[in-house]
This record gives C-alpha cells, structure tokens and sequence, in this order.
C-alpha cells in the first residue's frame, strides 16, 4: 500500500523505502533494449537462476529531485549518474543504458510521483534508485542474456543523524572496502554487502559510518561507507582523496568546483595520510544521501581526533554546505548544464 502524500510528515521523512505509484521499466533482450514503460508494479518476476542474486552481476546510481521555492522540480547534474551507471556496467559486461534513456526514465519518474517531491523548504527531497540488474538462467560464471533496467523512487530526508550536524565516525583498522584492482570505483551491490559488518560494528559503537582507508597500504584515507571524504587545511585547501578504489562521487567533483570557483580554495584531489589528519581545521562526509555531513571526530584504534568540533558545523564546510544546497533547490545559480528541469 503507497502512503497518501498528503499524509506525509515533510519534516521528518529519514532515508527508508518507501513503495511510490510509479516506476519506470525496462528490459534487454535479444542484443537490444526494449522500449520502456511506467508501471505500477513494484515487483519482479526472475528466474531463480539470475546472476544478479548469484554472482552480483548488477549496478545502480542514486540521485535526487528537488523543489525549487516557485515549485517547479529538477535534477543535480543526471548525465554524470547515467555516465557513472555506464562505467559501472562495462565493468560488469553488462549492457550500458545510453544517457538520453537514463534521463528520460528518471524525468518520467519523478513527473509520475510529482505529488512525492517534498515541498521547499522542508529539506527533503526525492531520491532515485536506478538499477540494473542481470537475469535469466546461467549457472556458470558468465554474464546473464537478458537484463531489467528500473527506476523507482521515495522522499527522503537525512541520511545521517542531524544532517548538518558533526557526528563521529570509525576507521576500520579490519576491513576494506574494496580491493586496490576491485570494483570499488563502480557502483555495485558487491561492495556494499561487504560494508554491512564494519557498518553494524561501527554502528554498535554508536559511529556514524566507517571510514576506510586504502587496501594496498592502510595508511591513507579512501571513503566513507555510504559517502566520499573531505577535509579543509588551515591554508583554505579542500583535500579530497584520489584512489582508483573509492567511487568517483558527484558531489566530491561538483564540491571540488565549488570549492575553487565560489569561495576560493585550493582544490585538491590527492592522498590524506591517516597519520596528517592534524593539518585539517574540518572534515566532512559527502554524497548524495549524505549531501555534506560534518565529521566531529574520527577514532582510529585507541586515538579519538577531533576536527573542528564534536558539535558545530565549521565555517567553511557550512559554506559549501549553503553553496551546493543552493545550486540544487535553485536559490543560487548554477555552473552551466548542472541543472536539469524535469518539467
Ligand atoms: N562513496 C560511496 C561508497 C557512496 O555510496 C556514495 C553515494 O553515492 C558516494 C561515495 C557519493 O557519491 P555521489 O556524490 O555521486 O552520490
Ligand atoms: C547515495 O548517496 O546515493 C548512495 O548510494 C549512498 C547509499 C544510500 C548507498
């Protein structure tokens, strides 16, 4: 049963399924993708013997519509999702969805459930689940013959408690993410079943996320669990960590920007040694879900470091917090192309 809009509490929606009337579908047969359709069933029907529940063959991308104040909807920079979406299927052999599909599909969804974009101002938003997914019977460890590309969608509102408020989080001095030649630059399931245990443990420890450091050496800062990392020195550099096994986020990319060309920083992609965390007077998380949250502390084995504050957002990440959120609900312009209007 879908929850009746009007029924919903804006301001406190969390980050949780919920089932919307649409979702648009598609599928590949035959060496070729078939026309799409909305649906309202949210269901599927797959042989049991599908790859995608085996052996992981399958993506997915996570973004978001907004309302703007004079309540019109739009998407944050969607061919960079449909773009990553396609890196991430090659990497699978699966078969890469063209950008026009990826947005047609998700502008469809988002106008269907137009009632479920949470208004201005209430700080939610609808979040995007593409998916794609291999089915059909193989047993040996090959790609499948046929695969589902799906849209769905639900409101959602913090991903991390407090939103822009510092919260904690754990290094994982046990645990990778991903191997140094994985798949952790691709958006696929595989790496997120792997997060579970350090996320439960961490979580039992009351921390926000792990954060992870890099396979090969464990001595430099990779990413977040569920978000890409930053940290801003005392000399006004925004440090973000380059690694062929974190995901290349969007926001990281559009906060690299922002942070060069609107408020004057030096931008830089490059290594954060866990052992040079003092040159940071801030740290945050970023991402879709996360959008920007604030790292209070970091424990990492017995030592707990302290950023900026355990409970107040610093001066400069508030900023890019204000610059980003801006450019996605349409109070402050946009770079060209980042916005995408759904009607
Ligand atoms: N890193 C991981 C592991 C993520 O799951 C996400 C979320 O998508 C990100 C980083 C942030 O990426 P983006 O900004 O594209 O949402
Ligand atoms: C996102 O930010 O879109 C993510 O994918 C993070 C998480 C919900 C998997």
């Amino acid at each position: 049963m879908t929850t009746p809009a009007s029924q919903l509490d804006w301001n406190n929606l969390g980050f949780a399924y919920m089932k919307l009337p649409y979702r648009y579908v598609a599928r590949y047969k035959d060496g070729a993708w078939q026309q799409g359709e909305l649906t309202e069933d949210a269901d599927f029907n797959i042989s049991e013997c599908s790859p995608c529940l085996h052996y992981g063959q399958q993506a997915f991308e996570g973004m978001k519509a907004y309302r703007t104040k004079d309540g019109s909807l739009q998407l944050f920079r969607p061919d960079m999702n449909a773009e990553r979406l396609q890196r991430s299927a090659r990497r699978l052999l699966m078969p890469p969805v063209t950008t026009d599909m990826f947005i047609d599909a998700v502008k469809a969804v988002v106008k269907a459930n137009a009632d479920y974009v949470p208004p201005y101002g209430s700080g939610g938003t609808l979040y995007l689940r593409p998916l794609l997914i291999g089915v059909g019977d193989v047993i040996g460890i090959k790609p499948a013959p046929e695969y589902i590309f799906c849209v769905f969608a639900m409101p959602v509102g913090n991903y991390f408690k407090g939103g822009l408020t510092p919260t904690n989080f754990l290094v994982s001095t046990e645990f990778d993410r991903a191997a140094p030649n994985g798949t952790g630059a691709a958006k696929v399931g595989g790496n997120y079943a792997a997060s579970y245990l350090p996320g439960k443990l961490a979580q039992e420890r009351q921390f926000s996320d792990v954060v992870y450091l890099d396979p090969a050496t464990h001595t430099k800062i990779e990413e977040v669990g569920a978000a890409n990392f930053f940290g801003i020195t005392k000399d006004n550099e925004f440090v973000t960590p380059l690694s062929p096994s974190i995901l290349p986020s969007i926001t990281k990319y559009s906060l690299l920007y922002l942070a060069e060309h609107r408020l004057g920083l030096k931008a830089i992609e490059g290594d954060v040694p866990v052992a040079e965390l003092d040159r940071f007077v801030e740290a945050g998380a970023c991402g879709t879900a996360a959008v920007i949250s604030p790292i209070g502390g970091l424990q990492i084995g017995e030592d707990f470091h302290v950023f900026y504050s355990e409970t107040e957002v610093g001066p400069v990440t508030r900023r890019l917090y204000e610059e980003l959120t801006g450019i996605q609900f349409g109070d402050v312009d946009a770079p060209e192309g980042w916005i995408v209007k759904v009607d």
